[in-house]
């Protein structure tokens, strides 16, 4: 089944609480937030995203699928475990070696989420196969990240692609989750790629009906 998150990133405060209200009753399954450090992304989200996340986890029953743009990654993971999130995922550009990925990956672990690990579109899947064993979910950027809005790249559906034969073929159990650019329009070829849980963020926040945008997505 295909899961939906919803992309928090580009909610207008003034409408925050009645955009998670629409979301929840819309049927997503989670909410992605999406932390941005100013370091290794241009823009700091860091504020605006504590905010979001506590209301959310204050206001519905959804987990938060916790998205770190961020390079000091250990110290994000200390701050978000309060909030209990269903799924923190890291950039493996942000901790490159593998000793300190794989810290990153147990600390998640210890704070009783599952791990999810991200990959640019500039960066080789052979990057995160050594890790594939030890965490829950891949998320493929279909963007270069760093902002809401932009157009899906589509050699990054390869990747997924690439990705979903690589596990099968190896029995890796795990979700392929994709971020960026997914509409009515992309949705279908990124699941058809192979994954399993979409993350939008405009198309769902600026639909007339959230629920019925929702549902084009699945
Ligand atoms: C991009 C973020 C995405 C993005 C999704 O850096 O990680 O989560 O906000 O938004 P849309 O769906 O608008 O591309
Ligand atoms: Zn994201």
């Amino acid at each position: 089944m295909t899961e939906i998150s919803a992309s928090v990133l580009t909610v207008e405060k003034e409408n925050a609480i009645r955009t998670f209200y629409n979301l929840e009753t819309g049927k997503i399954n989670y909410f992605h937030i999406d932390v941005m450090d100013g370091k290794f992304v241009e823009k700091d989200t860091t504020e605006l995203m504590k905010d979001y996340a506590l209301t959310i986890s204050h206001i519905s029953n959804l987990g938060l699928d916790v998205h770190f743009m961020v390079e000091n990654v250990e110290e994000f993971i200390d701050e978000y475990a309060m909030l209990e999130p269903e799924i923190m995922t890291f950039h493996i550009e942000a901790t490159k070696e593998e000793e300190r990925t794989k810290n990153a990956i147990e600390e998640i672990k210890r704070a009783g989420s599952r791990v999810g690990i991200s990959i640019s579109p500039d960066t080789k899947l052979d990057e995160i196969k050594p890790y594939l064993n030890l965490v829950h979910m891949v998320l493929v950027m279909t963007v270069i990240p760093g902002k809401g809005g932009q157009q899906l790249i589509p050699e990054t559906l390869e990747k997924v692609k690439e990705l979903k034969n690589y596990i099968d073929e190896n029995n890796i159990d795990i979700d392929i989750e994709v971020d960026g650019g997914i509409n009515a329009e992309t949705a279908g070829k990124a699941v058809e790629s192979g994954a399993n849980i979409l993350v939008s963020g405009n198309y769902l926040i600026n639909a007339e009906n959230i629920e019925e945008a929702v549902a084009k997505l699945k």
